[in-house]
């Protein structure tokens, strides 16, 4: 059991107060890199995790992990190559926007490969965001904030960490990088070139994608980014330092993302996980590939034919682990663009299952709600 808003708990001999240890943790500004640094054996209990790891016992029975499964589930793989070479070959075009179909209203997930992002930015990618991890703490902390206000770059552990049930044995940086106005000043100087380089051509990739599922849905191909799907994006860099206990605790809690699209750069630690067919299935470590995942929004407006689906990161004896996430999503925009399941999708036999909100709206519920593990989509149900 955890104690969420900072009352005491007293469970054998030690008194634990949460908020206290939260706030200690937060004020050294160093994250769980400044602590394993320190040299901690032992998984402090703010990052303790029942909920996830340690499941309660009716779900433990229920939701099996992929080693344990009878099956082995692979996990889909899309070659773009057709999209970036421009041969205009419909049939392989059709093929390619019905591989996208299935794996979006089935999985939620997939792995792009040949999707004409350089290996080497990939790489320099993630020894860009080792390089601001690892650098002089005294260098990183006057990012350190949980203030948004005002701020297009800064650097946390746990973004979530006063609202979830527990922390996670992660630090992250934030970047929004569009729309503009954007200083690259602002990003951090030991990785600040390769994140302008890697945005340039995730963002191509992301229009190419959502031209992909915009025709996935039969829609014409510039429906999605014609709502405005594209129009912001956030790059978030995770550092998953090793983790001297990782059964205690994990290293992202069970969640769905709630922007529209997500493009997943990861090294080839592994640990992420997907739930599918109500199993844990490792998404596989693959050089050279990116994953791509549907948010909330996009099941929102695809009036849930496009699924969201909930994933985790395991912690990990070995590390670190990086990974970045690109997030398309405008939450940030002063915008008051109404979102709702698009019109060509419904009809008398499909009503719309999801009510009309804003992206902010559906931001700002989320952030309320931190990584309870409970699905944002449920509050925005008709
Ligand atoms: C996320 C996420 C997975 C990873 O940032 O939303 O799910 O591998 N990240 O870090
Ligand atoms: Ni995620």
């Amino acid at each position: 059991m955890v104690a969420f808003s900072g009352a005491e708990e007293v469970s054998g001999e030690s008194t634990y107060n949460r908020t206290t240890d939260l706030k200690e943790f937060d004020e050294t500004k160093a994250g769980v890199k400044g602590l394993v640094d320190s040299g901690v054996v032992k998984v402090p209990r703010i990052f303790f995790n029942p909920s996830d790891v340690h499941l309660p016992l009716h779900e433990a029975e229920s939701i099996q992990s992929q080693s344990h499964a009878q099956t082995q589930l692979s996990f889909p793989i899309i070659d773009l190559q057709e999209c970036i070479t421009d041969t205009k070959d419909s049939s392989r075009r059709k093929e390619l926007i019905d591989q996208v179909r299935k794996a979006s209203e089935t999985w939620g997930f997939f792995q792009v490969v040949n999707h004409g992002i350089p290996t080497s930015v990939l790489e320099e990618m993630l020894q860009g965001v080792r390089r601001f991890f690892e650098q002089d703490i005294e260098l990183k902390k006057p990012l350190y904030s949980r203030d948004t206000t005002g701020k297009r770059v800064l650097h946390s552990s746990n973004f979530s960490l006063y609202v979830s049930p527990s922390a996670n044995w992660r630090d992250s940086l934030y970047c929004l990088m569009s729309p503009p106005p954007f200083n690259p000043d602002e990003l951090p100087s030991v990785c600040r070139d390769i994140l302008l380089e890697y945005n340039k051509e995730v963002i191509r990739m992301g229009n190419v994608l959502f031209e992909l599922l915009s025709e996935s849905l039969g829609l014409n191909f510039k429906h999605l980014t014609d709502m405005g799907c594209a129009e912001g994006n956030a790059l978030m860099c995770h550092y998953y330092p090793a983790c001297p206990e990782p059964e205690l605790t994990i290293g992202t809690s069970k969640h769905a993302d709630y922007d529209f699209l997500t493009v997943l750069l990861q090294d080839q630690i592994g640990g992420l996980q997907v739930l599918h067919q109500n199993q844990w299935v490792d998404v596989p470590p693959t050089p050279g590939a990116l994953i791509v995942n549907i948010g909330d929004l996009l099941q929102l407006i695809s009036n849930g034919r496009l699924k969201s689906v909930e994933h985790r990161v395991l912690a990990n004896k070995i590390g670190p682990r990086v990974s970045v996430a690109c997030f398309f999503s405008t939450s940030y925009l002063p915008s008051t663009r109404i979102y709702g399941p698009i019109k060509e999708l419904l009809s008398e036999h499909t009503p719309p299952i999801y009510r009309e909100t804003t992206v902010k709206e559906f931001t700002t519920y989320v952030h309320s709600k931190g990584l309870n593990g409970i699905s944002a989509l449920e509050h925005f149900k008709l």
